[in-house]
């Protein structure tokens, strides 16, 4: 028989030890976060119905998703997303709940994507969402408590912005361009793909969806737009898209985090339920993919039968963040040394070894005990491969004494201990 592969299955992921440091540091601070600005946790079932999922079809996602049939002939689907199952849940509760709520959850996604950096098969996402507020309030909030997530995992101001624009503004100006209403989600999702397919490919998904020439190149000469001043005086004075991006950047002053917000019109997002202000942040060098991405989305609890009810939210993987706060603060920034390592000569010192642990996890440490007796060498060459920040190791003489050494693993300070 051929060996097993001991590889998980392309793109699915395994978090080995070390792994988990980074991925405990980007969970507590998406907890911490959304917790600070009172977002409630929620959790749904990884498998959705597959029909629940292609309600909003048309897009990249929608043809990424990995389904199957169970034993009797359900179609089931791995989410890729948790936009569509908060929505089933919402409106499942519709006349029950006090809106607006503002719930978050740290969800387990499966999207069957080209592996390129920073895209896997498998990834977590927070979601943050606000569901029932009409005003920019809740686009600066869940904006707001992002970047903080971000800065709680050691992400410096300055290296992240977030790009904004509003679907709404984009629909303004390809009306005065003569492109009807119609053709604009499909226009959305075309230019959401520049830069990573040719403006030709792109021109070639424009015409088939029915643009002629004239409105091809105007739809481009968009996206040359490189200011919201530029873009106010294409839409207009009476803009009303115009007018809620103005009030976003006049917000996000007052929650000190403009210097981290800019306006970009080439922000357009790949899923079409989204209906006007959309956001992604980056890294500032501009090496990686989005770090999150979201926006408003009002018509969604109606596509799926529900009331209408404006939403606002956003998606936040924990693949790229990881990849850039490596880039940022090295490799192994996330392994904080903490709690003592406890080791002894021989089986005499084991009981004392074990009180000593015992007596030190009551007092709240984190003690990792040795489980058989070791050389000092090894003893230590372990400890200071681990996490632990201190060690102590207890010989014949100390059980004697009635007291041991406690050694700053980096420092090699020592300090003396009584053995209970
Ligand atoms: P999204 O832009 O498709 O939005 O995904 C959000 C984030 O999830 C991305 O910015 C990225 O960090 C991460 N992500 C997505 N796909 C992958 C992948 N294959 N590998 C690694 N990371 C990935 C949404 O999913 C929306 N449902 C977000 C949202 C919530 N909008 C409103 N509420």
């Amino acid at each position: 028989m051929a060996t097993l592969s001991f590889e998980p299955p392309r793109g699915m992921r395994d978090f080995y030890p070390e792994d988990m440091l980074w991925r405990n540091r980007v969970f507590d601070a998406w907890r911490q976060a959304a917790s600070a600005f009172g977002f409630q946790p929620y959790d749904a079932c990884v498998v959705e119905s597959l029909e629940l999922l292609q309600r909003k079809s048309g897009e990249e996602v929608s043809e990424q998703i990995y389904h199957f049939e169970d034993k009797s002939g359900r179609q089931l689907a791995l989410r890729p997303e948790m936009t569509p199952t908060l929505a089933r849940m919402i409106a499942a509760r519709q006349g029950r709940l006090t809106f607006p709520v503002k719930w978050f959850a740290v969800a387990q996604c499966f999207r069957y994507e080209r592996m390129t950096r920073g895209r896997k098969r498998e990834h977590y996402q927070l979601n943050l969402d606000i569901i029932g507020e009409e005003s920019v309030s809740a686009e600066i909030e869940v904006m707001a408590a992002a970047a903080t997530a971000l800065e709680k995992m050691g992400m410096p101001a300055d290296a992240f912005r977030i790009h904004v624009n509003n679907r709404a503004l984009l629909s303004e100006l390809l009306d005065k361009s003569g492109i009807a209403a119609a053709h604009h989600p499909a226009v959305f999702l075309a230019l959401d793909k520049r830069g990573k397919i040719p403006d030709e490919a792109i021109a070639t998904l424009l015409r088939e969806e029915g643009l002629d020439e004239t409105a091809i190149a105007k739809t481009f000469e968009l996206l040359a737009v490189e200011t919201l001043d530029q873009a106010a005086e294409m839409a207009g004075a009476d803009s009303p898209a115009i007018a809620r991006l103005r009030e976003l950047f006049t917000l996000a002053k007052v929650y000190g985090i403009e210097d981290r917000l800019l306006f970009d019109i080439a922000v357009i997002r790949g899923l079409s339920y989204y209906t006007g202000i959309v956001f992604e942040a980056f890294d500032t060098a501009r090496k990686f993919r989005a770090i999150f991405g979201g926006g408003r989305y009002d018509n969604l609890l109606t596509t799926i039968g529900g009331d209408p009810t404006p939403a606002v939210g956003l998606g936040f993987g924990d693949v790229v963040v990881v990849e850039v706060l490596k880039d940022l603060l090295g490799e192994t920034a996330a392994a904080e040394r903490n709690g003592v390592a406890i080791g002894y000569m021989a089986p005499e010192q084991r009981e004392a070894a074990m009180r000593l642990a015992k007596t030190l996890r009551d007092a709240g440490e984190t003690v990792d005990l040795s489980l058989g007796k070791q050389k000092p060498k090894a003893f230590f060459s372990r400890a200071n491969a681990g996490t632990c920040a201190d060690a102590i190791y207890i010989g014949p003489d100390d059980v004697t004494r009635g007291t041991a050494k406690r050694k700053h693993l980096d420092t090699r300070e020592e300090t003396e201990i009584p053995l209970p």
